[in-house]
């Protein structure tokens, strides 16, 4: 069965169709697909943070209402794809345990700090712009549960950048201080949102394969290359400026590239050691307490259920 099972996996490779949960599929495929759709999950919930902070304090009601279901979205995106890494045979339990006890990855750039009202707007112009970049090719994953979430997860991300954009963009054109405040905004999180791509492809260990499964379709320095071509255009409707002197445009290549990055920091942040690590684990440790009611209550609720049927 196996054989038949891994002919059916090369045929759905080659053709460049899918994998649904019930076939077949080799073992590191599968542990690839839980790594990259877990961590993928858990930065959807961190990622909630560092924006719920600004909630109470957004300048108006409209604007506090658009960040509140921003919010909700990354909440919904986090569900969608534990939902899909459940179908690969893990139990979100076990999934969140391991966030919690600080054993999983999620994604680098939520462990900077959100500063100033400006931050909502480079987050969701540069993170959420990004986030787009990255994910619109994982709508082709070759692994079904994966590439369909994606769909609706990009659709939602698209609002979200463009919302971050108008923040950034009525900054721009306000006051001194305002254009001041988006400015330094863009500055501490260009290089962040940069990082999100993950390592240069030449530190990448898990790209060739990743590529070759079909689920990643460019490799991480195309992607950042091609998401600094997005942002030399959109900077210049914003009248602001990209941290970085360095940038151009590679005649041969007809490529965008960027400055040198500090990948140092990067892997610091990858290790723990970021400026909000502690503060963001934390602050999930709390809200997963102060949900066991939650929890316990819905089991409670399906245990009656299910015995009202047996009944
Ligand atoms: N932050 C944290 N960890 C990272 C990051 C990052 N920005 N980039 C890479 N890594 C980790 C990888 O997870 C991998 O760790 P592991 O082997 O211990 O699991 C290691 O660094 C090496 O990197 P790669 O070999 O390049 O890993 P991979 O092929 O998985 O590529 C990438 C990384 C591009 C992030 C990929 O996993 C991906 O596309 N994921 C889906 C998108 C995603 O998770 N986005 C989250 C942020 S967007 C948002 O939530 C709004």
């Amino acid at each position: 069965r196996d054989a038949e099972g891994q002919a059916n996996f090369d045929r759905v490779m080659a053709d460049d169709s899918r994998i649904e949960p019930k076939d077949w599929m080799p073992a590191a495929y599968r542990k690839t697909l839980l790594r990259q759709i877990s961590q993928h999950a858990h930065s959807e919930i961190i990622g909630m943070q560092p924006e719920a902070n600004w909630i109470s304090r957004a300048p108006s009601l409209k604007r506090k209402a658009i960040l509140m279901a921003k919010v909700q979205d990354e909440a919904g995106h986090g569900l969608y794809l534990y939902s899909a890494a459940e179908t690969l045979g893990q139990s979100r339990d076990e999934m969140m345990d391991a966030l919690i006890a600080g054993k999983a990855r999620y994604s680098s750039i939520f462990n900077y700090p959100a500063r100033t009202w400006a931050d909502m707007g480079a987050i969701g112009w540069m993170v959420d712009g990004a986030a787009i970049c990255n994910q619109v090719p994982l709508c082709r994953a070759s692994y079904g549960p994966y590439g369909r979430a994606m769909v609706r997860v990009c659709k939602e991300e698209s609002f979200h950048q463009r919302q971050g954009f108008e923040i950034l963009l009525e900054l721009s054109h306000g006051t001194p201080e305002q254009k001041q405040m988006a400015q330094d905004a863009v500055n501490r999180w260009y290089a962040p949102a940069l990082m999100m791509f993950g390592p240069p492809d030449d530190d990448s260990p898990n790209s060739k394969q990743s590529m070759a499964w079909n689920i990643k379709r460019f490799s991480n320095d195309e992607l950042r290359n091609r998401f600094v071509g997005m942002m030399m255009e959109q900077v210049k409707v914003l009248e602001l400026n990209l941290p970085d002197k360095d940038i151009r445009f590679n005649e041969d290549t007809k490529k965008w590239e960027h400055g040198p990055l500090d990948w140092d920091e990067f892997h610091e942040v990858l290790a723990g050691r970021g400026p909000c690590n502690s503060q963001r684990l934390e602050r999930r440790r709390e809200a997963h307490d102060d949900g066991a009611w939650v929890r316990e209550a819905a089991a409670a609720y399906a245990d009656k259920q299910q015995a009202k049927q047996s009944m």
